[in-house]
């Protein structure tokens, strides 16, 4: 834009200098060209005289006066001479040719010894007179030479209007250069406009050379600077991830930016104690949800508002008229936003669909999924009660709306359908299958399309984001930019990236926790277990895809291996009960009772029982005293899309002890490569990975848990949030940006 600016500035000012001149040359111009052509005039009238100089001596000294007059004559011949003749001394005129204007008399020419030039007035037309002496003998006379000066005014009124012609055009071809230098300046600085877009949009992929900064490349690259928020410290240096740096970054990167959850679980549960109802005290629980324990420290560290189920059977007595309630309880931070859900609608939208379906479709654990099409009405006509409630809720246009996983995957389009300026990040906390088995899913299309409508979609590994790609790529009519992991459906483009997500660090829950001998001592008094006796700890939901058979299968093939560990080894499983109105959940739980039993009457005795199985829910506090009485940790899942557990195994070892057991098919394999990683599949192998967990040296579970928690402390849940915020505010940057383009294509004159 400035060079625009500088090149219409300059082309003004020549303009107006050009003008300028004109002007004070306009004036001089006439009498200039009467000087000129005065003298060309005097020049001809001394030709003139030279020429007929002989002839005229002669015919003078003939006295021959008749061919005197014809000489002059044939001289008046020129359109210009108007009349020659000869003045003698007694200052008569001689022979003068035919047109010898009447007011011309000799006396008026000077006498002098040189060539003189006069000038008089025939018919109000200026006439030059010159005059040159001839000296014959004793006779002297003055030759007459008269020019008609009329011609002077029209040349110098041709001239003048040449002059103004000149002028015009010079001003007009000027104007037109200045015009076409602009376009083409402008043209150049729309192109560095798109240069930039691309740059933002395509990684500078698309650069082919490489140009000198004019201040427009300047601008913009203060503008992608901008952009570049928290880019560097994020990607090139340790950064102390914490609720303080996420609140930081909120307020820099996204200053005033609203915040808003989605998620089906809900953080906070008031039930009655008792069923009845009468008289019963309200408790508070918190779920065992991986979602939960992920997003409730973000919440409470960026306040905001958190819209989810609400499931308790005390909920609806809690939440005030608009169905909110600030929370946690006792340090309220942020507002939970309960939506109402019938059991039937519940059976369809969450056992049914997302729990029936999606589920088992997403988790590679052989469990068939079930697809009704009732479940799928209930199922969109509960995403489209939360893309409501987003809309209430929403105080701004454009605010940033996190939807959390594969309960919500139609809301994403619907909420962006209300809210068009919203930022929405939605996360899949589950795998993404490949698209062969994604392909069994009869509303496929339905579910990416609504993925789709999220600026960015976010799963725990890159490997998933690839099968989403692949996913698309089969089934919808999109655009997919795999170099810049995006995709592009209906011109609306949503950025795919993996997030692993993982726990806050230091978890809440270790607050006030009892030292690691005192955990151990009161686990083994609760278990009534010996001293000397080895722990092993499984905490999860009751799950299929946790692998809670498979790993009962491997502490059999332990004792069968090494009978020696029998009465010094216990494994101890917590499991909470969780969508057990499914048949296979139903089943497990089943199944999972009559191992334990089973591998109980095998190898335990009256004393001793190594499997311990406890079918109930624990909260946070609880699980991690549990976890500091172990000696190992067993996270087996079939198939997990990071696993939380292990990584809050690790954070409760402040004395950097115990191991973990840690199946090859969760996300949290990828990062905690310190663990002994098993393939849940092979109970022989599982069963030697205890036996190594079990014999393991002090020193090296130290040298593992150190780089394990070091691990888990930097890369804890506030740098996951933070890393989707920061791409959050990126891409309304780039917003901003395209904004910007799309207005100055309309409006160039509105680019400043
Ligand atoms: C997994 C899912 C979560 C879900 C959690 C508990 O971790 O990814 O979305 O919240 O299981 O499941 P539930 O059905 O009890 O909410």
């Amino acid at each position: 834009m400035l060079r625009v600016e500088t090149t219409l500035k300059y082309a003004t000012l020549g303009l107006a200098a050009i003008v300028l001149v004109a002007l004070a040359i306009a004036p001089f111009s006439k009498s200039l060209i009467e000087q000129w052509s005065r003298y060309d005039v005097e020049e001809r009238s001394r030709l003139v005289y030279n020429s007929i100089h002989g002839p005229v001596v002669r015919a003078m000294a003939d006295r021959a006066w008749d061919r005197l007059g014809s000489i002059f004559e044939g001289v008046a011949q020129d359109e210009r001479i108007l009349a020659v003749g000869l003045c003698d001394e007694a200052g008569t005129l001689v022979s003068p040719s035919k047109l010898m204007p009447r007011t011309f008399s000799c006396e008026k020419v000077a006498r002098s010894e040189g060539e003189s030039f006069s000038s008089i007035v025939n018919d109000g037309r200026k006439v030059l007179v010159g005059s040159f002496p001839i000296v014959d003998r004793a006779q002297k006379a003055y030759l007459v030479v008269l020019h008609d000066l009329s011609f002077i005014d029209a040349r110098s009124g041709e001239a003048q209007t040449f002059l103004v012609a000149t002028l015009a055009g010079v001003v007009i071809t000027v104007a037109g250069a200045a015009s076409i230098v602009a376009v083409l300046t402008f043209r150049g600085w729309m192109r560095s406009l798109q240069q930039a877009v691309a740059d933002i949009r395509f990684g500078g992929a698309r650069v082919t050379e490489r140009r000198e900064l004019t201040p427009i490349d300047m601008q913009i690259q203060a503008l992608l600077r901008e952009i570049d928020v928290g880019k560097v410290p994020f990607e090139t240096a340790q950064i102390d991830w914490s609720p303080r740096t996420l609140q930081d970054l909120l307020h820099n990167a996204l200053p005033g930016a609203e915040v808003l959850i989605v998620s089906n679980r809900e953080p906070y549960i008031h039930n009655y104690s008792d069923h009845s109802h009468s008289g019963a005290t309200i408790t508070l629980q918190t779920p065992a949800s991986g979602v939960v324990s992920a997003l409730e420290p973000v919440m409470r560290a960026c306040g905001g508002t958190w819209i989810a189920h609400g499931s308790g059977d005390a909920d609806r007595e809690t939440v005030d008229a608009r169905d909110t309630i600030a929370v946690p309880p006792d340090a309220p931070s942020y507002t939970l936003r309960r939506v109402w859900i019938s059991e039937e609608e519940q059976d369809g939208y969450y056992y049914g669909l997302a729990n029936e379906g999606l589920w088992p479709l997403c988790h590679i654990a052989f469990v068939r999924p079930v697809f009704r099409e009732t479940d799928w009405r209930a199922y969109e006509a509960i995403n489209r009660r939360f893309a409501d409630a987003v809309a209430a809720e929403a105080r701004s246009e454009d605010p940033i709306v996190l939807v959390q996983d594969y309960h919500f995957a139609l809301a994403p389009r619907m909420i962006r359908e209300k809210l068009p300026k919203a930022t929405i990040i939605t996360f899949w906390h589950i795998p993404w299958p490949n698209a062969e088995t994604f392909g069994i899913c009869p509303w496929k299309e339905r579910i990416i399309e609504g993925l789709l409508g999220s600026t960015i979609l976010g799963f725990h590994t890159q490997f998933h984001c690839n099968n989403f790609f692949e996913t698309v790529d089969r089934f919808v009519e999109s655009r997919i930019d795999r170099e810049h992991a995006a995709v592009t459906l209906a011109a609306h483009e949503t950025m795919v990236r993996a997030y692993p997500i993982s726990i806050e660090w230091p978890p809440k829950a270790l607050v006030g926790q009892p030292s690691i001998e005192t955990c151990r001592a009161e686990v083994r008094h609760k278990l009534g277990l010996p001293a000397d006796v080895a722990i092993g700890v499984g905490v999860e939901r009751f799950d299929y895809t946790k692998g809670i058979l498979d790993r009962m299968k491997a502490v059999d093939g332990l004792l069968t291996l090494d009978p020696s560990w029998k009465g010094r080894f216990v494994f101890v499983q917590v499991a909470a009960p969780t969508r057990s109105k499914l048949p296979s959940y139903k089943m497990l739980q089943s199944e999972a009772v009559a191992l334990a039993d089973e591998i109980n009457a095998r190898h335990g005795d009256a004393t001793y029982m190594p499997i311990r199985l406890i079918v109930c829910h624990h909260e946070p506090a609880e699980v991690l005293r549990l976890f500091r009485a172990a000696d190992l940790c067993i996270v087996s899942s079939l198939h997990d899309g990071m696993n939380l557990v292990a990584k809050e195994f690790i954070a409760s070892r402040d004395d950097e002890r115990g191991v973990l057991v840690l199946s090859s098919f969760t996300g949290a394999s990828r990062e905690l490569s310190e663990a002994l990683i098993v393939n849940p599949y092979d109970t022989h192998a599982m069963a030697n990975a205890l036996d190594a967990a079990l014999r393991m040296p002090v020193d090296e579970q130290c040298e593992r848990m150190r780089l394990m928690r070091q691990q888990v402390r930097e890369r804890n849940v506030y740098r996951w949030a933070g890393r989707m915020l920061i791409d959050a505010a990126r891409s309304r940057q780039r917003q901003r940006i395209l904004d910007i383009a799309e207005r100055s294509d309309r409006h160039p004159a509105k680019i400043h």
